[in-house]
């Protein structure tokens, strides 16, 4: 291996100190940040995500409170809850955790939460903020892979090329909106892009987040490119993988994000930061 590896469990443990003692400051200040996490049905995926971030939140000092729905709960009792959740000065942050049961209209709820608790950062409101360079909160994932760029020296990306693998609304677009707030010159490509391989070999910055067990290889890597593998695979083997052939890839590229250990525990960590900035903008 030729490659630096960028350790996103470390950063995320230094992003989490940070948020802590953010917390602490407003908790001492008589306002502590909350996150409200609500899970309707009983997805086995979903509950391990949640319960991940009610415990991060508990170790960063924010308060959650954790709201456990049953998978045949009506649409409208849904959108109520949310609008309580809304209104209580309480509570900073409200996620739903993803995927709803299908009688469910996702979007329709999600556009339910105030754009100002919105610490997802999926409502229209803050995709749109985004996209005009406003103040609004940024997805978490996306963010976490700025802050891993920033990390490594490369908070500006003036003439560098940029390619995301990926175009789903909470990584690959709004992740090539923040690279190219950072300057870089950005191509968003997908499983589907002629001659996929050429087009990231043109990477100064190569992300991939299209949810396929190490599609990209290292013949497809710039040497020294920075690669950041956003995907997260499970193989018939029960063992995780990412979207990027780890193996080849890093001995080609400049620096590379392990799968797990990468970008996934950033995640986790971003939606801290995002539920303490909620708190102190409120
Ligand atoms: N399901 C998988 N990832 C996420 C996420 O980041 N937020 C929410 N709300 N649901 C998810």
């Amino acid at each position: 291996m030729t490659a630096q590896l960028i350790d996103g469990k470390a950063l995320a443990a230094q992003v989490r100190a940070e948020v802590a003692a953010r917390a602490a400051a407003l908790t001492a200040a008589g306002r502590q940040p909350a996150l409200a996490v609500i899970l309707v049905g009983d997805n086995a995926a979903s509950q391990v995500y949640v319960r991940n971030k009610v415990a991060a939140c508990a170790h960063a000092g924010i308060r959650s409170i954790h709201e456990t729905c049953a998978a045949d709960l009506r649409e409208g009792e849904l959108l109520a809850r949310i609008h309580a959740l809304n209104q209580d000065p309480a509570v900073h942050g409200i996620l739903v955790q993803l995927p709803l049961p299908p009688h469910i209209d996702a979007q329709r709820v999600i556009e339910a939460i105030s754009p100002l608790k919105d610490v997802d950062g999926f409502h229209v409101a803050s995709a749109g903020a985004l996209m005009v360079g406003r103040e609004g909160f940024r997805p978490c994932t996306p963010l976490g892979c700025m802050r891993m760029l920033d990390h490594i020296g490369m908070r500006d990306l003036r003439g560098r090329h940029a390619v995301v693998v990926g175009r789903s609304n909470i990584v690959g677009k709004p992740l090539a909106l923040m690279l190219l707030a950072a300057n870089a010159t950005v191509t968003i490509a997908h499983s589907g892009t002629a001659d996929l391989a050429a087009t990231c070999r043109e990477a100064d910055v190569l992300v991939a987040a299209v949810g396929r067990p190490r599609l990209i290889t290292g013949a497809m890597v710039k040497p020294g490119a920075v690669v950041l593998d956003v995907g997260i695979n499970r193989l018939e083997d029960g063992r995780l993988c990412g979207d990027v052939d780890f193996e080849t890839a890093a001995r080609v590229a400049g620096w590379i994000t392990p799968v797990p250990g990468g970008v996934g525990p950033m995640t986790i960590a971003m939606l801290l930061a995002n539920t303490v900035q909620a708190c102190a903008r409120a």
